[in-house]
């Protein structure tokens, strides 16, 4: 497989993109300010249903509270890790199911519910985060999957 570059010098904040890698879909969002302050909240520890991805769902260099290399951009495989459906761009909290979910994706087969870091809150069928893909950013705003 050859790599995929992603260009997201034009993603505006809060936007994503779906590009397709190795047949998968893949999420790519700009991080608000609002967006990182809450995925740093440590209140939500508890309610995160993998709260340390023990499940391999990332590489080492993903492997903290934004679950990515450059903390702006979210990188994560788009398949629900219950029974695979894509979940749904759900970026800003709805006051629906999970009190305190800070927004994020919302699966719409049977209610998963993750953060803008893939990571799945209590309650939810799914039972791991969304997997982080491996990727590298040679630039500042490229982003390198594979
Ligand atoms: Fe996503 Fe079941 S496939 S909740």
């Amino acid at each position: 497989h050859l790599p995929v570059d992603v260009d997201v010098s034009t993603l505006p904040p809060g936007q994503q993109i779906v590009v397709t890698w190795q047949g998968r879909p893949v999420f790519i969002t700009h991080r608000t300010p609002d967006a990182l302050a809450a995925l740093r909240d440590a209140a939500l520890e508890g309610r995160l249903r993998d709260a340390r991805s023990q499940d391999l769902q990332q590489p080492p260099y993903a492997a903290n509270w934004h679950r990515s290399v450059d903390p702006r951009y979210g990188v994560v495989v788009g398949i629900c890790t219950h029974l695979g459906c894509v979940p749904a761009y759900r970026p800003l909290p709805d006051g629906q199911g999970a009190g305190n979910w800070p927004g994020g994706y919302a699966c719409p087969c049977h209610g998963s519910r993750f953060d803008l870091a893939g990571r799945v809150f209590r309650g939810a069928p799914a039972p791991y985060n969304l997997p982080v893909p491996p990727y590298t950013m040679p630039t500042p705003t490229l982003i390198r999957l594979g």
